[in-house]
């Protein structure tokens, strides 16, 4: 039988989803929630005295957090599972109209969007980290740099506040963090920024002489992969913080920031 290349990657971008720690605790959630409601009924019928609610709020957060470590969660998701069910009585008890619930969850949505994709929340390079940035571009002559997931587009705002001379691209698909980078361009309108909405898998490196990004551990071998096949000779790759499993960077940058950021550079 022939295979549909294109409905493979759609099958095996939608199962990664399915696999994604958000969706796993997501699960966990509901999974704890039917046993609960399954324990409640069968107390209903039976002559026992009924629990408190906050005896099952506990359970609830108990529950998924036991189920999220059987589904092989890391530890760092017990403590969500177990405050989320209390929170959620708090929040009930102040009385909030239920409308803050769908909006709560739209807003994070599409701010995390690439989350349970790409397992790249957002989080933002630092101040310290731009000058370093900064040092580390060819001074002798004008450079294409592009941010890959450019959040809320300080590295190219700084960047291209810097170096007049260059030319500076962020692409990013989450939805909010790329309307309040284009509406902070709105406000400096630096010439030689650009913002994208879009998909960096979908973009040619080979227009670039620097490609900087600040990701997560997943999707570094695909993007060294990707790296490799089209960036031209001599440019450049930064990654902020995450190596890349079986290839040494040619040179690392500490900083001696809170975080402890190393910038590692590997010269294409
Ligand atoms: C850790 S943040 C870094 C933000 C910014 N580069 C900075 O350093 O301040 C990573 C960003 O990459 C974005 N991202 C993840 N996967 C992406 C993809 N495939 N295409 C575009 N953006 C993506 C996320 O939405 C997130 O905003």
């Amino acid at each position: 039988m022939a295979h549909d290349p294109h409905r493979l990657t759609l099958s095996a971008s939608f199962s990664r989803r399915l696999r994604s720690p958000v969706i796993v605790a997501v699960g966990c959630q509901l999974g704890a929630a039917l046993g609960l409601a399954a324990a409640a009924y069968l107390l209903r019928l039976s002559e026992l005295p009924r629990p408190p609610i906050w005896l099952f709020v506990i359970m609830q957060g108990a529950l998924a957090a036991a189920l999220g470590r059987f589904a092989g969660l890391a530890w760092w998701w017990v403590p969500l599972h177990l405050t989320l069910p209390p929170a959620v009585l708090v929040v009930q008890a102040a009385g909030l109209p239920a409308w803050i619930y769908p909006v709560g969850f739209a807003l994070l949505a599409l701010v995390f969007w690439n989350s349970a994709g790409d397992r790249v929340p957002l989080y933002l390079t630092n101040r310290r980290t731009w000058d370093a940035l900064a040092r580390l571009l060819p001074e002798d002559r004008p450079v294409r740099v592009i941010d890959l997931g450019s959040g809320l587009g300080g590295v190219g705002l700084y960047l291209a506040g810097s170096r007049p001379d260059s030319q500076f691209v962020g692409i990013e698909s989450a939805p909010l963090p790329f309307v309040i980078a284009w509406a902070r361009h709105r406000i400096h309108r630096f010439p030689n920024l650009t913002f994208r909405y879009g998909d960096f898998w979908q973009t040619d490196l080979a227009e670039h002489d620097v490609v900087y990004c600040f990701l997560s551990p997943e999707p570094m071998p695909k993007l060294f992969e990707k790296a490799c096949a089209e960036m031209r000779p001599g440019s450049m790759l930064i990654s902020n913080s995450f190596q890349v499993p079986g290839a040494p960077p040619d040179e690392t940058v500490e900083l001696d920031d809170r975080r402890g950021t190393t910038l590692n550079v590997w010269r294409m």
